[in-house]
Formats: structure tokens, C-alpha cells, sequence
């Protein structure tokens, strides 16, 4: 460490005069040759807009629907604070038709710069010397055209009701430039206006205004200020019920009962507990939409609307840990945001965090640790995949880099290691520190950062800080190897669970390993398992393989005969199904081959539709390639662009 008394004068009373100056902080005494050496967090990477020199005070969306071209057009108009004496305004855009662009009500010039094949084409306005007032209003005249990534636009064919079209958008993480120009930034918030005018009814990422007698017309604020990639809006044939005293579920018509009787029981309980958690919850409402098969993600925690996939709705409740996720994300990620798409656990890590404290309040410690066993094999599953690869191993460090070769694409470092290292970092804090004095962090870390964008640095000094008069704490905090935890690749040391409900899994599927036929196991043996239970034990299946030699391929009968016996392609539960089929595929067991082909048609959710192309290609290449040429045009574009990739 530096001596300050060694500086001069001037620099130290400097340095002593800003306490917050990157080079006196905690994170870069721990961490000297990785702390940036400025005030604030780190650049965002992903965007190529001007954002350091502009913060929105509002920005106001005015699209029209028009859903027989598909496409949205209409105008984003930014109420902005100009810091500095900037000349052009750089915006993020992808695949956008721009039309005009007005600076305080006068027609500005503009340009569009050459394509980044990741990152989209900079908008570049140019700034008259007379409009460098603090305060400035730009508007933006435009177009969506059918390549945006965001939005899925369905045909009523295409619908389970198939009486409308539908379409839905999914900025998170660098999607949102194909929905609007933006600061397609998490480290830029604003507040939102947003009107559409659509002939089906539409929801958005806001509260709805009642918009008078214009039946067409759909108004929303969002009085919090959110990223671009929260900005979100679907529209199709959609009706609500209730589900809480603060939420309603969404969906067509002819599905909302079943979304209606899967979420009512614990939408409420659950904001309930994470109110106790952190702090009470700042939305107003929190209401959950059901999409169409194809929405790419298990949920997508826009504010004030989760978007859900319909694989939830599986009439048993057993999915609302996903709920329980998204709900959390109204604090961790919503109302405190990552910087960057590098600093994701922050968002994701914290979220896996709350959520487990939510099912620890309501279910118990054990459970809690049952779904964090869950979350241990993932992260062992993905550590596992990744390492192979030295780009992709890189992405299983805590804190990313996604600036290498001209810049990464944040959905191919997306994984389950934000959730799962960072959410085993912070059960680590817990228990380092003790859950009766770590509590108190958790509250005051979402109170101190609200409505901000943060780096890990400023997590690590507001950790540091808060415990600044806690010797005990603080050695230990000063005893953690940084460095490693951080930015070391691979797996963490692995936490002491409790596996009190796993040790019944365990067992089962120790059984299953040693027996050479199917005539000691009955449909008894999971009858008071539910489905994560199942899914323990299926991946307990998954994991013998390889180990001292062992391969289901020399069993392929026995699992076979354990997938009638236990009636596992048939389940309800779409996570119980993704592990069957992986490990009906180790078996080789050719007869599951076109069933898992017929499913990966029918499920649009990345989670599933990834591992399971690559399970068929390992096994049955041609099939997989077919079943995925026959089906492209039902994926989202993400997914589809994902699902190419991993195909080659
Ligand atoms: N925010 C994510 C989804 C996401 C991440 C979309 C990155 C685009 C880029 C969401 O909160 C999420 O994590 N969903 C999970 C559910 C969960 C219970 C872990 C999913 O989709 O599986
Ligand atoms: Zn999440």
C-alpha cells in the first residue's frame, strides 16, 4: 500500500478531500492492478453510445402497433442532462429504420455508422453549439423492421387461442437498440413514458394510466428510473384475473384460469417474505405475464410485468421458485443494477441469493439448501462444459471480460455461473460473517445503491465500509482471497449443505447404479418425491457417468424400463423432462430419440432447447439438424441464432 504522508501537500490534501477516490477504497487495496482509477463504475463495454456525457431525466415511447406489417413505429423522445460540452449524441441501434430526429423541436443531422456485427450501428447526432444548455429534448422518428432480435411476432396460427397475432419484445442483455434508439446501457436509468396505440390489447414494463375513451390507445408510466433492458411490451389476446391483492396474471384467455390457480397461492407470500428480506417492495403492483411456448427464458423480470414462459404452468405450483426469482429481481437487478453485462452476477448472483432466503422463510432452511444443491450441480454441469473451451472458460470467472478481440456478445457468456458463484459467494459471506450480522448488510447494500448502476468495487467498499467498526468481521473479510474469488476460472470451494432431502434422492439413485435389472423398483419408490426431488435424483443418475469407468450406455435397457416404471417423458414438469431425456440420451436409448425431437418442438425456453440439441447431436446428429431446420421459424431469434451456433 501507499504512504499518503509521502505525497505532497497538494496531493494529499486532494486525495484526504475525496474519500471516495478510487485509489483510498477498499476494493482497489485488495485488488490493486484491477480497480479502475476513476470516480463511479467501470465503462459498459456492450454499447457504443456516448452515455458518460448525458443522463435522461425522462424518456417517453409513442409507438403504434402495426401488427399486419409486424413491425412497431413511432418516436423515443429523451429529456436529457448534457454534462460537458459534447458536439454529437451517439445512440445504440440495431436493424432500426430511422426517419427524423429533432433537437429542441429542430430537424437535427444525423448518421448511421457501419454495422458492428455484435453491438449494432451507433447513431451519431449531431449537437447545433446552440443546444449545449444543460437540458436538452432529442426525438427520434422510427421504424422496427423484421431483423430486430427483440420481438417475436406470431400469427394468430401461432396463438393457443389463434384468434389474434401476438408479439412480445426481450431486450436483456443488448436487445433493446432493435426496439428503440437507446442508451442500450445498464449503467443509464430513466423513468419511462410509454403510449401505444395497438388494436389488441398490449402490457408494458409500467403502471397502466387509464387513457379515457380510446379504446386503443394503452398508457403507462414507469415513475422508477430503469435500464433500457427493462424496457419491455407484448400485445396479443389478453385478458387478467387476479392472483394477489397487488398482482394479476396475464395471458390468453383461454389459459388464464390454469396461470390463475398456478400462481395465486404464492405470489403474495413471496412478496411478503422478500419485503422482510430487504425492504418493502417500491412497484405498486407486481403482475406476471404468460407468453407464448417460444419465449426464450424461464422468466424475464421486467418491472411491475414478469414475462414468464407457459412451462411454469404445469397445474402443480411446482415451478413458482421461478416467480420467486423474478419478484426478487424488484430489488436486486431492478431497483439495483450491474454496470455491465461483466458485473452480471451482481445481478443474477444476488437475485439466486434472495430467492433461496424466500423459499428458506417460507419452506424452511432445509429447502433451502436443497435448492441451492440444485444450483451447485448446475454450476458443476456448466464449469464442466465450459472449461473446454478457453473463451468460454474465461466466462466461468465471477467478474467477466468482455472486452477481448473488438468486444463479446453477452449472451455467449451467459451461463449458470453468475447465478450459482454468485450466489455461493454470498451464502459464503452469510456464513462467514453469520446470517444474524450479515441481514443488516443486505438491507442497507439495496437501501445505499437503489436506483443506482455499480460495479463489484463499489460492492466489495460497501461491504468493507459497513463493517468498518467490526474488528472480528473485518479481519475475515481481509482474510478472503479476492483476487481468486473474483477472477479465478472453475468451481469455488463447495459449501457444507444440508442434504437431509437429498440423501432420499441419493439413495435411490444409488439403487438404480447397482442394479442390474428393473424388478426391485416400482412407481412407490418417488411417490413422495416432488419434482425437485426428481430432479435431484436424475442428475445424481447423470453425474455416475464416466466416474471409474461406468456408462449407462451399458445399461440402456434398465433406464429404459426406469422410464416406464417412473413415467418420466410423461411428467408435467419440463425440468423433470430435460433431465430424463439427458439421461435417456447417455443410455443411448434410440427409442427417446424422436420423442425428445417432438418436445424440442414444442418448448422454446433456451434452458431446455439449448442442452437438448446438443444431447440429440450428440447421439443423432442428422435428427437434430432436421428437427431444428423444421422448427427455426418457431423459436425466438435469440434462441434460434444460440441453437445455429451450438450446431455449427
Ligand atoms: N434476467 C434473467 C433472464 C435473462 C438473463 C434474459 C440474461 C436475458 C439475458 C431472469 O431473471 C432469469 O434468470 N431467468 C431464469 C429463471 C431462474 C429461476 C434462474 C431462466 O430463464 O431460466
Ligand atoms: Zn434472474
Amino acid at each position: 500500500m501507499f504512504n499518503l504522508r509521502a505525497l505532497s501537500g497538494v496531493a494529499h490534501r486532494f486525495l484526504t478531500r475525496q474519500p471516495h477516490l478510487r485509489t483510498m477504497s477498499h476494493a482497489a487495496r485488495l485488488l490493486p492492478n484491477r480497480v479502475p482509477h476513476k470516480k463511479g463504475p467501470e465503462r459498459d463495454p456492450s454499447t457504443l453510445s456516448n452515455y458518460e456525457h448525458f443522463k435522461p431525466t425522462n424518456t417517453s415511447v409513442n409507438l403504434k402497433v402495426h401488427w399486419a406489417d409486424q413491425k412497431l413505429a413511432g418516436s423515443v423522445t429523451y429529456d436529457l442532462t448534457v454534462d460537458g460540452n459534447p458536439d454529437k449524441l451517439v445512440l445504440d441501434t440495431s436493424y432500426l429504420d430511422i426517419q427524423e430526429i429533432l433537437v429542441n423541436g429542430h430537424k437535427a443531422d444525423f448518421s448511421i455508422g457501419d454495422r458492428h456485427p455484435i453491438f449494432g450501428s451507433p447513431l451519431t447526432i449531431t449537437l447545433p453549439a446552440t443546444t449545449n444548455a444543460p437540458n436538452i429534448q432529442v426525438k427520434i422518428s422510427y421504424a422496427t423492421t423484421p431483423s430486430c432480435t427483440a420481438l417475436q411476432w406470431l400469427t394468430p396460427e401461432q396463438t393457443a387461442g389463434k384468434k389474434a397475432p401476438y408479439f412480445f419484445s426481450q431486450c436483456q442483455a443488448i436487445h433493446a437498440r432493435s426496439v428503440m434508439p437507446a442508451f442500450d446501457t445498464p449503467s443509464v436509468k430513466s423513468t419511462f413514458d410509454i403510449e401505444i396505440e395497438s388494436e389488441h390489447p398490449v402490457v408494458a414494463s409500467g403502471l397502466p394510466i387509464k387513457s379515457g375513451s380510446d379504446a386503443n390507445k394503452f398508457v403507462f408510466r414507469q415513475k422508477v428510473p430503469i435500464p433500457a433492458y427493462l424496457f419491455a411490451l407484448a400485445g396479443g389476446d389478453l385478458d387478467s384475473a387476479p392472483i394477489g391483492p397487488r398482482s394479476d396474471v396475464y395471458s390468453e384467455p383461454c389459459d388464464l384460469h390454469k396461470c390463475q390457480y398456478e400462481f395465486e397461492a404464492d405470489t403474495e407470500k413471496f412478496i411478503n417474505a422478500a419485503e422482510k428480506i430487504v425492504f418493502p417492495y417500491e412497484w405498486e403492483k407486481y403482475d406476471v405475464l404468460v407468453l407464448p411456448p417460444s419465449f426464450p427464458y424461464g422468466g424475464m423480470e421486467n418491472p411491475n410485468i414478469t414475462f414468464a414462459t407457459p412451462t411454469l404452468v404445469s397445474g402443480d405450483r411446482q415451478n413458482v421458485d421461478v416467480i420467486a426469482h423474478e419478484l426478487a429481481h424488484s430489488w436486486s437487478g431492478n431497483l439495483v443494477t450491474n454496470c455491465s453485462w461483466e458485473h452480471f452476477w451482481l445481478n443474477e448472483g444476488w437475485t439466486v441469493y434472495l430467492e433461496r432466503r424466500i423459499v428458506g422463510a417460507l419452506e424452511g432452511e432445509q429447502q433451502r439448501h436443497f435448492s441451492a444443491i440444485i444450483g451447485w450441480n448446475a454450476l458443476e454441469e456448466s464449469v464442466k462444459l465450459m472449461s473446454r473451451d478457453p473463451v468460454q472458460e474465461s466466462y466461468t470467472q465471477l467478474v467477466v471480460d468482455l472486452k477481448p478481440n473488438g468486444g463479446a456478445d453477452p449472451d455467449d457468456a451467459f451461463s449458470s455461473v453468475p447465478y450459482e458463484k454468485g450466489s455461493t459467494f454470498l451464502f459464503h459471506l452469510e456464513t462467514l460473517i453469520g446470517q444474524a450480522k450479515f441481514d443488516p448488510f443486505v438491507k442497507h447494500y439495496f437501501m445505499h445503491f437503489r436506483y443506482q448502476s455499480l460495479d463489484t468495487y463499489q460492492f466489495i467498499d460497501c461491504l468493507f465500509d459497513f463493517y468498518a467498526n467490526d474488528k472480528e468481521v473485518t479481519d475475515k473479510l481481509n482474510a478472503l482471497d479476492w483476487e481468486k474469488t473474483l477472477f479465478a476460472p472453475g468451481l469455488p470451494t463447495k459449501p457444507q449443505f444440508d442434504t437431509t432431502l437429498a440423501d432420499e434422492c441419493y439413495s435411490l439413485a444409488s439403487r438404480w447404479k447397482d442394479a442390474s435389472d428393473a424388478s426391485a423398483f416400482s412407481a412407490q419408490d418417488i411417490a413422495s418425491f416432488n419434482s425437485s426431488q426428481m430432479v435431484v435424483f436424475l442428475i445424481t443418475l447423470s453425474e455416475y457417468e464416466g466416474k471409474n469407468g461406468f456408462s449407462w450406455a451399458n445399461k440402456k435397457e434398465l433406464i429404459s424400463q426406469m422410464g416406464d416404471i417412473y413415467s418420466l417423458a410423461n411428467s408435467s414438469n419440463p425440468e423433470v423432462i430435460a433431465k430424463w431425456y439427458s439421461i435417456a440420451i447417455l443410455a443411448k436409448v434410440e427409442s427417446e430419440y424422436p420423442k425428445l425431437a417432438d418436445w424440442l418442438a414444442a418448448v422454446g425456453r433456451m434452458k431446455f432447447v439449448r442442452p437438448g440439441y446438443r444431447a440429440l447431436n450428440s447421439v443423432d446428429p442428422k435428427l437434430a439438424k432436421e428437427t431444428f431446420e423444421k422448427n427455426k421459424d418457431f423459436y425466438h431469434p435469440i434462441c434460434r441464432d444460440m441453437v445455429a451456433k451450438d450446431l455449427q
